[in-house]
């Protein structure tokens, strides 16, 4: 893997050489996840965290209204104009473009831009890479044009991008945590008020690792709406008799056992996986904050067990992985992380057994999968920034 000066500086290279002009530089973090998986998209709460892989996004403005976008990890270009943007044929200009789409929707005055972006998030693997485009993108369109966003608006915007103009009805957690990021810090965050909570990372014993397994589920997205879509349904379910209830948030085993379970079995086990979810992240948060990292750990094991058996976005390569770190003493907990179907494992593991556990799982996952897995060691970083200010410099 490249050092991040050297990717910032062949973007900033490559902007320099097809633009003719020096770009400003933005980036923006991808994420894990710890603990309230699928709990988003029902206004309950999440643990995120920003980690230090990240999106760089050189940008400087034009005097017409095209867009120029240059892909750096694909080495491929795209080009629209502001009046003219819909979706492209190849996916990855459609996280940027869905954001200007977003910014016009809301009546703010445009100039067109020239862009060259890329990173060191591994796409597909759940780290939220898309999510990471937006948020820079969102981030700096607001400094370019001084449009006058909070932090919020922008992981909003970014959001609204993914699920309209992208067409995955995500929560706001990605988009959240790649704004919100603090060093050494989770964002307990209700997706119901937005309210959120830094809770201190605050150990030298244990340190979070990811297990890659290396698949990148092609139905994750369908199977995302799907799962949804669900959640949805069983809220109608309840409103029939309490319609005061619009989310899983306030709904209560009492509620799904009366009005869920005696007519949609599959409904049932799903609304029942998220409100336990949700009541989990309170206590897991809990306690964190008393410094009780192995209780902690079994509530990931918990959360795995109701991702994979109730919720059913886990995969055999996922559950392989948590499977054979869970009998280890210095594993305090596993889960699966992110949407599902693929993708990583987290994993909170005793600072002097990681190198060997990495090593001996990995050996294992290859043997019984027939497939490398990857191992991202991760720190948790600051959110969305400005890097550096090229309009400023040349004053
Ligand atoms: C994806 C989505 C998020 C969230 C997670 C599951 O990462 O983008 O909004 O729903 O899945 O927790």
């Amino acid at each position: 893997m490249p050092e991040l000066s050297e990717i910032t500086n062949n973007i900033e290279q490559t902007f320099k050489t097809k633009f003719n002009s020096s770009p400003d530089m933005f980036y923006s973090p991808g994420r894990i996840n710890l603990i309230g998986e699928h709990t988003d998209y029902n206004n309950g709460l999440v643990l995120p965290a920003a980690i230090d892989k990240y999106i760089f996004l050189a940008i400087a403005s034009r005097e017409d209204d095209e867009i120029h976008i240059f892909s750096q990890d694909y080495q491929d270009s795209y080009a629209t104009s502001l009046s003219a943007i819909q979706i492209s044929n190849k996916l990855w200009p459609d996280y940027i473009l869905g954001v200007i789409d977003q910014i016009q929707k809301l009546d703010k005055k445009l100039r067109g831009v020239n862009i060259v972006f890329g990173g060191n998030i591994p796409q597909g693997a759940g780290l939220s890479s898309s999510a990471a485009v937006e948020c820079a993108t969102a981030y700096a369109f607001n400094s370019l044009f001084n449009l006058g966003f909070n932090s919020l608006e922008l992981a909003k915007i970014s959001q609204k991008a993914e699920n309209e103009f992208v067409g995955v009805k995500c929560g706001l957690m990605d988009q959240f945590a790649s704004v919100f990021g603090k060093e050494n810090k989770f964002i307990k965050l209700d997706c119901g008020s937005y309210e959120h909570q830094y809770i201190p990372f605050d150990t030298d014993q244990y340190s979070l690792i990811l297990f890659d397994t290396q698949v990148k589920h092609s139905l994750a997205s369908s199977a995302y709406n799907e799962r949804r879509q669900q959640c949805e349904y069983g809220v109608q379910l309840i409103q029939k008799h309490y319609p005061e209830i619009t989310s899983l948030r306030q709904a209560t085993q009492a509620m799904l056992d009366e009005f869920i379970k005696p007519f949609d079995a599959i409904t049932y086990k799903r609304c029942q996986y998220i409100i336990q979810e949700i009541k989990r992240v309170e206590d897991a948060c809990n306690d964190l904050l008393e410094s009780d990292f192995r209780q902690f750990g079994k509530r990931m094991f918990q959360t795995h067990e109701g991702l994979k058996n109730e919720y059913e976005v886990s995969c055999k390569e996922l559950d392989f992985l948590v499977d054979f770190v869970k009998d280890y003493p210095e594993v305090l907990g596993a889960r699966m992380m992110g949407g599902g179907f693929g993708g990583c494992t987290i994993n909170l593991i005793e600072n002097k057994a990681i190198d060997n556990i990495s090593n001996s799982t990995a050996i294992a996952y290859e043997k019984a999968m027939g497939k490398a897995m990857k191992i991202y060691p991760i720190s948790i970083v600051d959110g969305t920034k400005l890097l550096k200010d090229a309009r400023n410099e040349s004053k």
